[in-house]
Parts: structure tokens; C-alpha cells; sequence
């Protein structure tokens, strides 16, 4: 698939009557990091994700008649209230996909969405809200023009329009595990959309992902900022070849059922973005005393008790925890008896591995 694959068409006449649609997607969680952008929204290294099945966005779109053609005209809708400042980065994106959608502004826009997480819980909602939003973008495509696409032609579409919003959101079209990015390792990855990782060991579809709040509130540097600071990073090189060998390795523990492999490469991926941040020229740090206190907790129990625990880390102080379903009860009481322990409201939000976006009817 390329940029020449979407020459986009214009609606003959003008709607008659509103058209909706529905989808809801869910997050994802990046187990080889994304970290370094270039061009239209193209990865600098290959990246692995585990999509997730609890942190969910619904998004309603509907296209309205509208008289005249003009510019972008959005109507946007957060958990049943108006919102400025997400409504203006989703009227930027849809702006900046006119080129592919040319009908973007035949019509008027309504955008309501709503998330199944609690806002400002320290999780990454712009994976599933974009994803959320290609998809209805991608449906209504498909209805306004009777385009007639199979069920991996229409993901792979919805995912190469995700990534134009926000590059994490490609990755949420699958179920299960995702690589975004060319690699070797896996024939048919692309820069320009994610695809499904097909050979994965069973045991890797019981993995449990607990996210242990350390903070809630917005992050300080942003993750769009700190892409901007991988520009010209002395250690860019090298970065992409771990990457590169990282989602290879990666690759062969989960088709063959490697857990002390996977452990090894996910806290090294974690391990590996923070400190990218820290060496940037305009260095920088997101983790907080109490991420290192559990991230270094995490280290020991696996060692005590030789449970198949490891934590990830997003761009954020909150650690998430990564354990398998026959180790659930055993993982469960070291989180409320110890890893939380300086936590008052023991908050943490469970999640697991997602069989990906759904259409509501
Ligand atoms: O998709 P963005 O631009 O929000 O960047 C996401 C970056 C990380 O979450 C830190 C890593 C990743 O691969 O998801």
C-alpha cells in the first residue's frame, strides 16, 4: 500500500439526509517502542504493541448535509460535553486528511465520543481515539462511494489513516499483536501501516497488562514533543538497530512461547525509551521517584518468587505490569500488598490482551 493507493473522491451531489456510523476501538500497549518520527507521520524503528481489550474509545460520526463546499467543519462531542481542545486537534487531523477524503468538506461533521477508562488516568487515549475515528472515516468512505473492500483490506486502510493522526493509533486495528514499521523480521511490515502478527504462541493470548498509577496528571513534555527531541539524538543509530533487532527477537519468543526472552526484551524496550528521553539535547524525565521504586520492586519479585512478571513503560510515570493468566492470583497480591503499597487508593487499571475493534450497529 502506498500514499497512491487513496486518490479520494468528491461526492457527486450533496447528502440528502445525515449518515452515521459507530466503532469502538481499543488502546494499545507498545512492547518495542516507538520513539522518533519523520516525514507524513513515519516511524524512525520498527515497533511491537499488544493491542488491549478494557481501554476502549467509541466514537459516533455522522456527516450532515451541508448547502456549500468550504473548509472542515467539526461538531465535537467528549464524554457528552463540547471540548476545545480535543475537538481542535481532531478538526487538524481531518483537515490535514482532506487530500485522501475529499468529501470532508462536502458535509458537516459530528464527533462524539467516549472512552470506557477513566479520563486522565495516565493512559494513551489517542491510540484508540484515532483509530476509533479511521474506522468510521473508512466505513463512511466505503458507503458514500459502495466501495467493496475484504476485512484486511478495510483494517489495513483504517490503520494507514490512524497513523496519520497519531502513529501509536495504526497498531489498534488488530487483534492481539501488531508491528508497525518495516523490518525483516517480518515480511509485508510497513511504514505506512501496521500489520497482525500471525504466529504467536498461546500462552501469550493470557497475557494480563495492570496499570499501576503513579500519576495522573498530564505528562510534562508531551509524546509529539518528544518525538520532535529524537531529531539529530546522538544515539539515533544505534536506536534503530536495537529496535530492529529488539522486534526481531521479540517476533521469535512469541511464536515460540519464550517468556524469559520476552521479559528480557520488554524491560530493555522500557528501560531504553526513558533513557532516550533522559540523553535527548533538551533532556528530559517522565519517570517519577515511585516509578523507580516499583520498576525496581517488579525486578526483585521476579527474582524471589520466580514469577513471569515484567513491567513496560509508556511515555509516563505509570508502570504497567505484565504477567500471565495461571500467575493472576499470586501477581494480584503482590500488587495490593506490595507493589501499591504507597499507594492510598491502591489505583490501578486491569487490562488484557484485545481481539481489537468492533462496528456497532
Ligand atoms: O503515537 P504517539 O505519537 O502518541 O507516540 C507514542 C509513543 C509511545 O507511546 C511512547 C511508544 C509507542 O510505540 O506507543
Amino acid at each position: 500500500m502506498t500514499d497512491s493507493d487513496f486518490p479520494g473522491s468528491k461526492l457527486a451531489s450533496a447528502l440528502s439526509q445525515p449518515v452515521s456510523v459507530t466503532w469502538q476501538s481499543p488502546s494499545n500497549i507498545a512492547l518495542v517502542k516507538y520513539w522518533g518520527k519523520t516525514g507524513r507521520q513515519l516511524p524512525v524503528n520498527p515497533s511491537l504493541s499488544m493491542t488491549l481489550s478494557n481501554a476502549i474509545t467509541v466514537t459516533k460520526l455522522t456527516a450532515l448535509p451541508r448547502e456549500t463546499e468550504g473548509p472542515v467543519e467539526l461538531d465535537f462531542w467528549f464524554e457528552g460535553n463540547q471540548n476545545e481542545a480535543f475537538g481542535a486537534r481532531m478538526s487538524k487531523f481531518l483537515v490535514s486528511i482532506n487530500d485522501i477524503f475529499p468529501w470532508l468538506t462536502q458535509v458537516r461533521l459530528k464527533l462524539e465520543t467516549h472512552n470506557t477508562f477513566p479520563h486522565s488516568a495516565g493512559i494513551a487515549s489517542s491510540a484508540s481515539a484515532f483509530s476509533a475515528l479511521a474506522l468510521c472515516l473508512c466505513s463512511l468512505d466505503n458507503e458514500f462511494f459502495n466501495i467493496v473492500l475484504d476485512e484486511s483490506e478495510f483494517r489495513s486502510k483504517a490503520s494507514y489513516i490512524a497513523r496519520l493522526g497519531s502513529g501509536s493509533a495504526c497498531r489498534s486495528l488488530f487483534p492481539g499483536f501488531t508491528v508497525w514499521g518495516k523490518t525483516k523480521s517480518l515480511p509485508g511490515s510497513s511504514d505506512l501501516l501496521a500489520v497482525p502478527v500471525s504466529e504467536v504462541h498461546p500462552v501469550f493470548t493470557t497475557l494480563n497488562d495492570t496499570i499501576l498509577i503513579v500519576n495522573k496528571k498530564e505528562k510534562p513534555v508531551s509524546s509529539s514533543e518528544g518525538h520532535n527531541r529524537m531529531v539529530g539524538h546522538s544515539f539515533t543509530e544505534a536506536r534503530i538497530k536495537q529496535a530492529g533487532i529488539n522486534t526481531g527477537e521479540l517476533l521469535d519468543a512469541l511464536k515460540t512461547g519464550n517468556k524469559q526472552k520476552f521479559i528480557s526484551i520488554v524491560e530493555n524496550e522500557a528501560f531504553t525509551l526513558h533513557a532516550l528521553m533522559m540523553t535527548s539535547a533538551d533532556g528530559f524525565m517522565l519517570m517519577e521517584p515511585e516509578t523507580v521504586r516499583i520498576i525496581t520492586r517488579v525486578q526483585q519479585l521476579r527474582k524471589e518468587t520466580g514469577l513471569n512478571i515484567c513491567f513496560t513503560l509508556d511515555a509516563g510515570p505509570n508502570v504497567h505490569l505484565l504477567y500471565f493468566e495461571d500467575e493472576i492470583e499470586q501477581v494480584n497480591k503482590l500488587i495490593v500488598e506490595d507493589l501499591l503499597k504507597n499507594n492510598e487508593q491502591n489505583l490501578r487499571i486491569n487490562d488484557l490482551y484485545g481481539t481489537g475493534p468492533i462496528k456497532i450497529n
